[in-house]
């Protein structure tokens, strides 16, 4: 009787490095509290440092070790600095998980036909170019050292096309999802996995009463679920699952 070799498992990213970004506060914050968890070191970023050095301490307090970087994920030499100062300060990255990302650019949602052109780029530049941005920076040396995990945080609105007024939101996401699926096929080779996380409502959002009834786990996501997908996607566990999208929804949205 043959016995099954010890494969990977899940069992912690002890040493690993990762730099979350738009981890200041909500779901940022709790995907930077479970890969701290697990033993990542975390570089914390977001575009308010208050924001990511208050993460920071909060995963140093609890016996973690994290730094922030105040950093804009949507400009090239801003990235360049924030993954210079991540490996200057807690060494090579080993995980990259994409998380800021917005669905209304700081305007009302409008529906497509009334949107200007003009207001397309607020909404691409951080959930579709900033994904790019960040995964051009980290990906040389994730190839080069053989080890590499990158998550990108993507929305139920761009995989299913709900609702109404998200259309440039969607593009958004839907790209980064496009885009994921094809660099995973050309980086699996060399250990580095590409994946997306697709959330459904979380509680921040605002959604009426009866999305909440029709959802089968009758609760909007936490942080920490969709923290616990992502240490999930990073652990030496998931080293065989790349190209994927995982829908961490409730069980809402069964498309
Ligand atoms: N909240 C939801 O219901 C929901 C649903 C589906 C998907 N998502 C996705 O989850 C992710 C996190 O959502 P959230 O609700 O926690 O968002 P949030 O707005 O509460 O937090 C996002 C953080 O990103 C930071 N940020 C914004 N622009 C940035 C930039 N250019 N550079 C660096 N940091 C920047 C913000 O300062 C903020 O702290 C996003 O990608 C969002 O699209 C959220």
């Amino acid at each position: 009787m043959s016995s099954a070799s010890a494969g990977p498992t899940n069992a912690g990213l002890a040493g690993r490095v990762a730099l979350v970004t738009g981890a200041g506060r909500n779901v940022g914050a709790g995907i930077a509290h479970a890969l701290a968890a697990a033993g990542a070191h975390v570089a914390v970023n977001d575009l308010h440092g208050e924001r990511a050095e208050a993460t920071a301490q909060e995963i140093i307090a609890r016996g973690g070790t994290a730094i922030a970087i105040a950093a804009d994920v949507c400009d090239a030499e801003q990235v360049r600095a924030a993954c210079d100062a991540t490996i200057r300060e807690l060494g090579p990255i080993d995980i990259l998980v994409n998380n800021a990302g917005v669905p209304d650019a700081g305007v009302p949602l409008q529906a497509f036909r009334d949107m200007p052109i003009e207001d397309w780029d607020r909404y691409l530049r951080l959930n579709l170019h900033a994904v790019l941005l960040c995964a051009k920076a980290v990906l040389d040396p994730m190839c080069d050292r053989g080890f590499g995990r990158i998550i990108t945080i993507t929305s139920e609105a761009g995989r299913l096309g709900v609702p109404p007024g998200l259309s440039l939101y969607a593009a958004g996401k839907a790209g980064a999802a496009g885009f994921s699926r094809v660099l995973a096929h050309e980086v699996g080779k060399f250990g580095v996995t590409v994946n997306c996380v697709s959330l459904g409502p979380m509680e921040n959002a605002t959604m009426r009463e009866q999305v909440l009834k029709a959802m089968p786990t009758r609760r909007y996501g936490t942080p920490a679920d969709v923290g616990a997908a992502v240490a999930y996607l990073a652990s030496p566990g998931a080293s065989w699952v790349t190209g994927q999208t995982l829908a961490v929804n409730g069980g809402h949205f069964t498309t």
